[in-house]
């Protein structure tokens, strides 16, 4: 039963009603399920299995796809400030996500950076990845689509507007989620920019649910995202809080079902606390999206993405990867930094991920501390050779690990 001790459901192995008990916890918590706490044990239980039916059978997915461009699995890599470099895209790819996005690119840097070797990495796209999405933000139209117009001669498959991002020099200088309070300025910057990209090329937007909760905000918001089918968008990108929210409070799946109903046949794929490979597979079946976009959850768990296929599979989930398979992992992630990062840069960059690698150790916080040293390769694989030597069984991380890193940090580009 979903309401029994967390003890009892350590025993349950059928993920699906983990899963389900997951959804009824969810609801509750974004408000979906309004049932105080005199309800308990049987109506309770009667009441959300009526709303989210415990299944025997993994769900059908349809296949995914932005346009023109088929993905497939409905389960992707988020653009991640900070994060979703080469690197972290490539490896993602590897162990199963159909498709990876770029961190936000400012639009007047993409028009002016240069294309030297110290630079290389911004922009910088790995063979064996496409498609790969090209992600960017600005304030005034015309420069929005010059920007785009670099990223596709960059190389990328998909270019994605951000009208979601949430930080206060963002918004101070009307970008990102500003413009969901300005829907003239937004619809205008979607239409240029789809007239600037090859009709091949699609173009999706990124967007939160409103500026605010004021019915004002959501008008806007079914504005601007009707203009953007409208206008020739291939897909649409909610997470389901709000900018004002930044990162307090849930993610409102609720508003994502209804959204799905709207939009009917258009695309879309949600974002917003998606940590785990039920939370995906929960998303996409409550709400009805199209896609999920996998953000905070697939730093340092990119297996993820595989542990998701196997779920749709119909088979058990996957036990979290051993020591010796996170080894392997961490390792190619760093030889692939060293790809793109000159040797000093890489050290440092490298210790946001590897300290979230650890929570996937099971003396994560000793980990922890020995990555958050790192300044090169060497000491990088000392970290391995203590740490990870011995075949140990490993853990998926807790749900605490995520929240907290709440970051869109894109004052540098
Ligand atoms: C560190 C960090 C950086 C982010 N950078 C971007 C970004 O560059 N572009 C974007 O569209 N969203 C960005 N986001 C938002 C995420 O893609 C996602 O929508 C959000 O984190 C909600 O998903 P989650 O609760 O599953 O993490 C960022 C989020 C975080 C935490």
């Amino acid at each position: 039963m979903w309401y029994a001790p967390e003890t009892e459901f350590a025993k349950v192995e059928d993920p699906w009603r983990v899963g389900a008990r997951l959804a009824v916890v969810h609801a509750i918590t974004t408000g979906v399920l309004s049932l105080d706490d005199s309800c308990m044990g049987p109506e309770r239980t009667v009441a959300c299995e009526l709303i989210f039916p415990v299944t025997a059978s993994p769900p059908t997915l349809a296949p995914l796809s932005l346009g023109n461009v088929h993905l497939g699995f409905p389960v992707v890599q988020a653009a991640l400030s900070g994060y979703s470099d080469y690197p972290m895209r490539a490896i993602a790819r590897r162990l199963g996500a159909p498709y990876a996005i770029n961190e936000v690119m400012l639009d007047q840097f993409l028009v002016q950076v240069k294309d030297t070797h110290k630079n290389r990495h911004f922009l910088f796209i790995g063979e064996e990845e496409h498609p790969v999405g090209g992600q960017l933000m600005g304030a005034e139209p015309e420069q929005f689509s010059a920007g785009a117009v670099r990223l596709v001669q960059a190389g990328y498959d998909v270019i994605d507007i951000n009208f979601g991002c949430p930080v206060k020099k963002v918004l101070g200088r009307c970008r990102g989620g500003y413009h969901l309070s300005q829907p003239e300025v937004a619809i205008e910057i979607m239409q240029r920019t789809r007239e600037a990209v090859p009709p091949e090329i699609p173009v999706t937007v990124k967007l939160r649910r409103g500026i605010d909760d004021s019915e004002e905000s959501r008008d806007n918001f079914y504005r601007i995202i009707d203009a953007a089918f409208d206008s020739g968008l291939a897909a649409a990108t909610v997470h389901g809080r709000t900018v004002k929210q930044r990162y307090v409070g849930p993610s409102r799946w609720e508003f994502l079902r209804e959204l799905k109903q709207h939009l009917g046949s258009r695309t879309l794929l949600g974002s917003g606390d998606l940590f785990s490979a039920e939370d995906c597979l929960n998303m996409l079946q409550q709400t009805g999206v199209d896609g999920v976009t996998v953000a905070r959850g697939a730093i340092g768990n990119p297996w993820i993405f595989r542990q998701c296929r196997a779920l749709c599979d119909g088979l058990p989930s996957p036990p979290p990867p051993s020591l010796h398979e996170q080894r392997e992992v961490i390792r190619e992630h760093y030889m692939l930094a060293e790809t793109i990062y000159s040797e000093k840069r890489c050290g440092i960059l490298m210790r946001k991920f590897g300290i979230k690698y650890s929570a996937m150790h099971p003396q994560h916080l000793a980990v922890r501390d020995a990555f958050a040293r790192v300044h090169g390769r060497e000491e990088w694989e000392a970290v391995l050779a203590t740490w990870y030597a011995e075949d140990e069984p490993g853990q998926y991380p807790a749900r605490e690990v995520h929240i907290g890193n709440n970051g869109c940090e894109t004052g540098a580009k």
